[in-house]
């Protein structure tokens, strides 16, 4: 096994795709086993990225200091878990190039669900209030999500149990050797 090596295990997906739970569910696999962070795009607003909003701009920054957090400490050999929307191809390609530059595997996970089943679920009640106008910018109501076009795994939340999910996930780090 690769222990040394960091990764960067990259969840994008649209709010309530369900990263944070496959990502708390990945930590928790991984915890004990080898160095493991993460990084949720929620939580991360309110230190690293404190102050930033939903403009493009905004979301490419964010994604942009979440990238070079989670290198740092990649490349000290932290399997990193990253969990943000990060909707915009062009800033996950980014940190995709930054990571290769670096020799830092990067792993990007499309946790995909149709926006009919994430308005049903509406878990946090935000489609509601973005389908009422009431938050601008929402994605996927009024703002673009750029689905990823050859991502290393697919996770579909609205048809497959979390552990199946969660399971593919693990099996690639393992063919890839960084999780025994
Ligand atoms: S991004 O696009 O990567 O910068 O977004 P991220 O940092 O992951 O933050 C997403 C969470 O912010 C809440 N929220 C919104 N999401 C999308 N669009 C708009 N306009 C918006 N406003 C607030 C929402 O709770 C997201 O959390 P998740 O966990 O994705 O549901």
């Amino acid at each position: 096994m690769r222990q040394n090596t960091g990764f960067i295990l990259w969840l994008t997906g649209m709010s309530g795709a369900g990263k944070s739970t496959l990502s708390r569910a990945l930590q928790a696999k991984l915890d004990g086993v080898r160095p493991v962070e993460l990084l949720d795009g929620d939580e991360v607003r309110t230190w690293l990225s404190r102050g930033l909003g939903f403009s493009r701009e905004d979301r490419e920054e964010n994604v942009r200091r979440i990238g070079n957090v989670a290198l740092l400490l990649a490349r000290h050999g932290v399997g990193v878990i990253v969990a943000a929307i990060s909707p915009y191809r062009g800033s996950r390609d980014e940190v995709r190039r930054m990571a290769a530059a670096k020799g830092v595997p990067f792993l990007e996970v499309f946790i995909q669900a149709s926006l009919d089943a994430l308005i049903a679920r509406d878990v946090k009640g935000l489609y509601k209030k973005a389908l009422a106008g009431e938050i601008p910018h929402f994605t996927g109501v009024s703002d673009p999500y750029e689905a990823p076009e050859s991502p290393e795994a697919v996770v579909r939340s609205d048809a497959e149990p979390v552990d199946a999910g969660l399971e593919r996930v693990l099996e690639m780090l393992r063919k890839r050797e960084l999780l025994p």
